[in-house]
């Protein structure tokens, strides 16, 4: 089977939707299948994260990444040329080897990353498969359900509400496209009512496409999307979901949040949660604590009885997963590829969580490219649940409308999760 073998891999510098260089690597096989995959960066990241490299010269403010992508065609290339692209197991391992530090900081997490995502990719085309059957087999194909952020604050922001993602979540559309439909439908009510309360000039939008408000309260955002789900129609049709994001106002030397002026405590936040939830139709709330709080994550998870995902709290990680299986903290974990740094760690991670239920939510990063892999490996592994921003711009839409397609590709064969949050 000499045709899946690699011939040649080559990196090269392009632009993520922040404007800042990230890697493009393409593969190419001896049978002249030619895959590429685009890497996407953090900007709201978790201390635990696998590391990425960038050059930090005068170019693009530090922002370059061709010590990375010189880390791709000088040293990760010649070591792989040749190799079955199919081994993506083993071709993991290679990059992990040679790079031989914890967090990948020697080659770099987005060098290696670009590689794997480009082997798996390469990997389906030679076969002549689509990306999502050929990892996650003949029964990958359900459609996840998009959480679909529309209003941003925090890190991803610059606006005074500390909480980073408020998103609707479509709960009782039949399919993938009409859960995007009736979503879009609420971001453009939603953009009427903000136009109405604010006026044009204060219509922005934040690294992911939401709006960014000039509001400082949680509620407020939430009631700014109950009232657009109401005018589009849609009224009892959608749940709420947050991402936190708590780690980014979190005090470390009064172990105190920050919100609005005000320290809160553990005890607090949860409070405010538990009010939240008595409030709101809310399914699911991302890094609700700081991101080493097991013991908070503990009785976070225990009380509201909710959907707790773990993002900066997880990483992508196995060995966190497993502690925080263990202390019950959270139920669920986000996946972002990047954050561990080959898709096999990822896919691991993943089985594992789904194999001892735990959620998997697929995730986007703020920093994307107009790759869509994630929806791919959403679909791959059955998990119900993605995000990738809101339903604007195409760095974001990228990803809505690759689900779109495989739900036509897959025709009757296509299911979709309706009933997932009730
Ligand atoms: P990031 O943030 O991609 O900037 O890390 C998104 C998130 O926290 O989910
Ligand atoms: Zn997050």
């Amino acid at each position: 089977m000499t045709n899946h073998k690699i011939h040649h891999i080559q990196a090269h510098q392009i632009l993520d939707c922040r404007g800042y260089p990230t890697l493009e690597v393409e593969v190419t096989l001896s049978n002249n299948v030619k895959s590429s995959a685009q890497v996407p960066s953090g900007k709201s990241t978790g201390k635990h994260e696998a590391f990425e490299l960038r050059d930090k010269t005068d170019e693009y403010n530090g922002m370059n990444v061709k010590h990375a992508i010189n880390n791709v065609n000088k040293i990760i290339n010649p070591k792989l040329i040749g190799h079955d692209v199919r081994e993506q197991n083993q071709i993991d391992n290679i990059m992990i080897e040679l790079d031989g530090t914890e967090n990948k900081e020697e080659l770099g997490a987005n060098a290696i990353i670009g590689v794997s995502l480009a082997i798996a990719r390469a990997a389906a085309s030679s076969l002549g498969i689509p990306l999502y059957k050929y990892l996650g087999g003949d029964n990958a194909n359900t459609l996840p359900i998009p959480f679909l952020s529309l209003i941003n604050g925090g890190k991803l922001a610059g606006t005074d509400l500390e909480f980073q993602e408020f998103f609707i979540v479509p709960s009782n559309a039949e399919s993938v496209s009409e859960a995007l439909r009736k979503g879009t439908e609420v971001y453009y009510s939603l953009s009427k009512i903000l136009i109405n309360k604010f006026g044009k000039s204060l219509m922005s939008t934040t690294d992911e496409g939401g709006f960014a408000l000039p509001i400082r309260e949680p509620h407020e955002a939430l009631d700014f999307l109950e009232k657009a789900i109401i005018d589009a129609g849609y009224e009892g049709q959608f749940k709420f979901a947050l991402d936190v994001a708590a780690s980014h106002f979190y005090d470390y030397k009064k172990n105190m949040y920050i919100l609005n002026n005000k320290e809160l405590s553990q005890d607090d936040m949860l409070n405010l949660y538990t009010d939240l939830v008595s409030k709101y139709d809310l399914v699911s709330i991302e890094d609700p604590l700081e991101q080493d709080d097991f013991h908070g994550f503990t009785e976070l998870t225990k009380t509201l009885k909710i959907q707790i995902i773990g993002d900066d709290f997880l990483v992508t990680n196995i060995n966190r997963l497993k502690k925080a299986m263990q202390t019950q903290s959270a139920n669920a974990i986000l996946l972002k590829v990047n954050q561990i740094g080959t898709l096999s760690e990822a896919l691991n991670v993943a089985k594992y969580a789904l194999d001892n239920n735990y959620a998997v939510q697929v995730s986007e990063r703020s920093g994307e490219t107009e790759d869509n892999i994630i929806s791919d490996i959403a679909v791959a592994l059955n998990c119900c649940q993605m995000k990738a921003g809101a339903p604007a711009r195409s760095e974001r839409t990228s990803k809505y409308n690759r689900l779109l397609k495989i739900e036509q590709e897959l025709g009757i064969n296509a299911k979709y999760p309706t009933n997932f949050f009730i």
